[in-house]
């Protein structure tokens, strides 16, 4: 059927809810951002449950989840990263660490086998099991069951928890364990491509146990399983979260890398690749050139020179806030773009160096920019809620979220009480004490600078705690679900074809979150 507009008829819809294509051009030379703007909602035959969210960094890397957690020292290391895959997206490995760690967090996020405790407690032989109980005890530990081994990690039984009483509180270990010919184990070449349908299925085959534990050729413990997890992890995976996975069933992971220089301020071409190197050959599925600012001529070499060693690799680069920008990073040779330059809640780059766009307004010149070139865009910073990112997804391929992950259970960092609430530290990477810490090169200053003499460009602060990223996802997953359930729209593709635009007032945007009631509990 023709449409009104073809017919030369313009509905009233049409005339106020306008297509990207003719709402932003239509607002040229005004910055806005999320808030800015609200989405109409549109005729549905689509339930929010429905509705897929799947997406690609690159041709090679998809996600279904399209969040990736950024490259922050109090977001993203291997729990994270493994969080975040597990759940259909992707953890972005920070690089305020030495080479060599990063390189080991790569491996830690590949070898992760969910479900699998890889380091669990043990005791050994001669412990007495009232120094077992003092443990459980001092370490606070939830458990009483553990595997025994000796020095050299051998497993030489199980000590229940059935015998981890006081009134045994003498005898050792080694008197009441079980046995290692009757201990309930695995051999972990037999855990095959899908670990946890292995040990579900012997978990069913063996009536009553309900610790499993994994070990290698030479009798070594590599790990253990328990009952109650395995029980979990399938009532999940029936909830239809596909983690994010190579080829060989192992977890995705990307890694941030900032360009080493020699000290004549020329690309250490050498270490450059090297380090690389090192990462791809452990597994690293992406690699970011992450700065402040990537239209810029190091960046490009950097990435010609990465692109150029590795062929298939999937790059990503910025940021930037331009077409010409995102084009450049293109012609470099990257997959994705990220878009973003001082939107992020702990970012002060636009007070202090006066520079940046507003996310939404950057987010279109930038897409229309990548859809010239074939690459794919993520939204980098300022996302606040689940809104914000259906709004995101109009035009990236993908978001980064830093504030939103920083309080979860698996962001690096300490916890800290303060007034019976608690918190987690979360600070830009272009804080005085992140520069310190190695991010100095990502704002274009001196590794071993003087950075009291250096204008900081985020600021240090606290996130309360927000329990664990499943949770937090789930949440985000859920409102965008909505997004696109509002549209009418059942994927991502259609989604983008939906949307609909209309600048809001301030008065707009007061109506729009809670007012003029008492709040006694918040929404999400
Ligand atoms: P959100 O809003 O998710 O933003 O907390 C996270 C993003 O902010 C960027 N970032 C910074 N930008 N100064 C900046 O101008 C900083 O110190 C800083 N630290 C992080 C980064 O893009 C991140 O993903």
């Amino acid at each position: 059927m023709a449409s009104s507009k073809s017919k030369g008829r313009v509905s009233l819809d049409e005339r106020f809810y306008l297509s990207a294509d003719e709402f932003f051009p239509a607002n040229a030379g005004l910055g806005l951002t999320y808030d800015d703007v609200s989405l109409a909602t549109r005729y549905s035959e689509v339930l929010p449950r429905m509705t897929r969210l799947d997406s690609a960094l690159s041709d090679s890397l998809a996600l279904s989840l399209p969040i990736v957690s950024s490259d922050m020292d109090t977001v993203t290391e291997h729990r994270m990263a493994i969080a975040m895959a597990l759940n259909g997206g992707l953890g972005l490995l920070h690089y305020n660490m030495p080479e060599a760690d990063q390189v080991t967090e790569v491996r830690r996020v590949k070898n992760h086998i969910h479900g699998m405790i890889g380091d669990p407690a043990v005791v050994s032989a001669d412990d007495t099991i009232a120094q077992v109980l003092a443990r459980i005890e001092r370490d606070g530990l939830a458990f009483s069951t553990f595997p025994v081994t000796s020095s050299d990690g051998t497993l030489l039984g199980l000590l229940p928890g059935s015998t981890v009483k006081e009134r045994h509180g003498q005898r050792k270990v080694v008197a009441v364990m079980i046995p290692r010919d009757k201990v309930f184990t695995v051999a972990e070449k037999d855990l095959g491509k899908d670990p946890i349908a292995t040990a579900d299925r012997k978990f069913s085959e063996h009536v009553g146990q309900n610790k499993l534990l994994v070990v290698d050729a030479k009798n070594k413990l590599r790990g253990l399983f328990t009952l109650s997890d395995i029980e979990r992890i399938s009532e999940e995976s029936r909830a239809h979260v596909r983690p994010t996975r190579d080829a060989d069933f192992r977890l995705r992971v990307g890694v941030a890398i900032s360009v080493p220089r020699t000290a004549d301020g020329e690309i250490d071409r050498a270490r450059l690749l090297a380090h690389v190197g090192a990462l791809v050959d452990e597994g690293a599925d992406a690699l970011a050139i992450s700065t402040a600012h990537g239209h810029t001529k190091g960046v490009g070499d950097a990435l010609r020179l990465l692109r150029k060693a590795h062929k298939g690799l999937t790059l990503i680069a910025g940021n930037v806030t331009s077409g010409e920008g995102v084009e450049f990073l293109a012609a470099a040779g990257a997959d994705t773009v990220k878009i973003g330059q001082g939107p992020g809640s702990i970012c002060t780059t636009r007070i202090v160096a006066g520079v940046g766009i507003p996310q939404l307004t950057a987010l279109y010149v930038a897409s229309r920019a990548a859809a010239k070139k074939g690459v794919r865009i993520l939204a980098d910073g300022g996302i606040t809620k689940s809104g914000d990112i259906v709004k995101a997804l109009t035009l990236a391929d993908a978001v980064i979220l830093g504030g939103l992950l920083a309080g979860s259970r698996e962001a690096p960092g300490k916890l800290m009480e303060i007034n019976g609430k608690t918190y987690k530290e979360y600070r830009g990477m272009g804080s005085h004490e992140a520069m310190r810490k190695g991010s100095a090169a990502r704002y274009g200053h001196s590794a071993s600078g003087k950075f009291s003499k250096v204008a900081a460009e985020g600021i240090e602060a606290l996130k309360e705690v927000s329990g664990t990223v499943d949770q937090v996802l789930g949440t985000l997953a859920g409102g965008v679900q909505s997004g696109l359930g509002y549209l009418g729209a059942a994927n991502l593709a259609e989604h983008r074809k939906r949307a609909r635009y209309i600048r809001v007032t301030p008065a707009g945007q007061r109506e729009a979150a809670p007012h003029d009631v008492i709040e006694i509990k918040a929404g999400s």
